[in-house]
């Protein structure tokens, strides 16, 4: 009996120090983008923003590796959905050092809800469901503006941004809006999810034509917590009908040729991370219909409420101006990213002015290549980096 409570007393004890360790961990006040770009010998700084709708979102900007005289542009990296902006940083042949070493600022944001933008000026994400009210069209709307802002401001010089998978989507959102576009230089989509009607990707088909964004809302809460019973409960039901589940980063992104695995320790170390219930339930909803529309809140009257019409409404991405740089990149191996959709999104551009539009492709990369590929830096950042600096005034 002794021995048991001596054990439980000695478990407590080791939560309790975890605790704090995690508590020092944020009271230090560097975050782990900082922390890591650090070790790698880069100069980092962390900057948080304010967006009109009350978020506070973590950023951090990353020096230039550089000492030349020249003007140093930023370039902002919008991660995708269910990663925050550790991504770009795994290794320390990620995109952002290789912007750092091209003679670029590299700032990296974190969409709300994520690790370090789980913040708001009057909502408690724990305990208020209402701080989880939001998809990617909050993202586009309130998210990058303030952080374009921000960096507009800080640096002076207009933001060449880019964006991965629905990153890519939310910066051609918000464009197509009219927002960012004075303060926007030259824009990169990399791996970009848009239209979803031809998606491949086994999990996600399985998932919304299984509905399972609506089993995963029916069990409660409004926070999808990756590495929770109510996420594994689903994954279960959605494997049951007949998935191999046994690699989900393949069966959810297409079979990537070319992930170190030194950068896949780090990605199961810091990714996945939290987004909210009804974002995924979006992005189901843009599989089961091939529009790019906001939320559907399910009923005619509802949306009438939100939106003033019973549908809700569809992007015209033709509103992108058509004077942007743009340099649009896919792998022929994504299965997030089917080439009939990536065309519709190319000729969904409209009138785009040829000589501002690259339109590349990388035959083995699939949707976490872009990202996480070991031989990036010679297949996607020197065509990319050469298009920013050419982009650059
Ligand atoms: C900065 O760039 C130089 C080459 O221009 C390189 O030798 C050096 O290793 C880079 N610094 C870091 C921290 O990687
Ligand atoms: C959550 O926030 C909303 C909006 O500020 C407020 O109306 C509501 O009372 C809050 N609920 C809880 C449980 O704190
Ligand atoms: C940027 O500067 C403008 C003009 O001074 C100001 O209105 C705006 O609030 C600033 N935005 C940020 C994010 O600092
Ligand atoms: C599931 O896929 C893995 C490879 O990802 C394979 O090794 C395994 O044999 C498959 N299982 C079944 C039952 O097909």
């Amino acid at each position: 009996m002794e021995s048991k409570r001596l054990a439980r007393a000695a478990a407590a004890m080791v939560v309790i120090l975890l605790g704090l360790l995690t508590l020092n961990d944020v009271a230090d006040g560097t975050s782990d983008v900082c922390k890591t770009v650090q070790s790698y010998g880069y100069q980092c700084s962390d900057n948080e923003v304010t967006t009109q709708d009350g978020y506070v979102l973590g950023l951090q900007r990353i020096a230039s590796n550089t000492t030349s005289e020249k003007k140093q542009p930023p370039v902002l990296l919008q991660h995708g959905l269910l990663v925050d902006g550790m991504i770009w940083v795994l290794s320390k042949q990620g995109l952002a050092l290789a912007l750092s070493d091209a003679g670029f600022e590299a700032w990296i944001v974190h969409s709300r809800g994520t690790k370090s933008s789980r913040r708001h000026t009057s909502l408690n994400a724990d305990t208020n469901q209402s701080y989880w009210a939001w998809t990617w069209v909050e993202f586009a709307e309130f998210d990058i503006p303030a952080t374009v802002d921000f960096i507009y401001n800080t640096t002076g010089q207009r933001v060449h941004l880019v964006g991965h998978s629905l990153g890519a989507l939310t910066i051609l959102a918000s464009l197509s809006q009219g927002k960012l576009v004075d303060k926007t230089g030259a824009v990169g989509l990399l791996a970009p999810v848009a239209y979803m009607r031809h998606v491949t990707s086994p999990l996600l088909l399985y998932g919304a034509n299984f509905y399972a964004d609506k089993l995963l809302v029916s069990l409660g809460g409004a926070e999808l917590l990756p590495h929770s019973g109510a996420v594994d409960f689903v994954l279960k039901t959605v494997c049951s009908f007949g998935l191999n589940c046994s690699d989900l980063m393949s069966i959810l992104t297409g079979n990537n040729c070319c992930l170190d695995s030194a950068e896949m320790k780090n990605f199961l170390t810091y990714e996945p991370q939290s987004t909210s219930k009804r974002a995924v339930m979006h992005v189901a909803q843009m599989v089961r219909s091939g529009t790019i529309a906001k939320h559907d809140y399910g009923s005619a009257s509802t949306n009438n409420q939100m939106y003033g019409q019973s549908t809700p409404p569809v992007y015209d991405l033709s509103s992108v101006p058509v004077d942007v740089p743009l340099f649009i990149s896919r792998g022929e191996a994504d299965s997030l990213t089917d080439v009939q959709d990536f065309n519709s999104l190319v000729s969904s551009l409209g009138n785009h002015q040829q000589s501002k539009l690259t339109v590349h492709s990388i035959p083995e990369y699939a949707h976490a290549d872009f990202v996480m590929g070991s031989n990036a830096g010679q297949l996607l950042h020197p065509p990319l980096i050469a298009f920013l600096s050419n982009s650059t005034n």
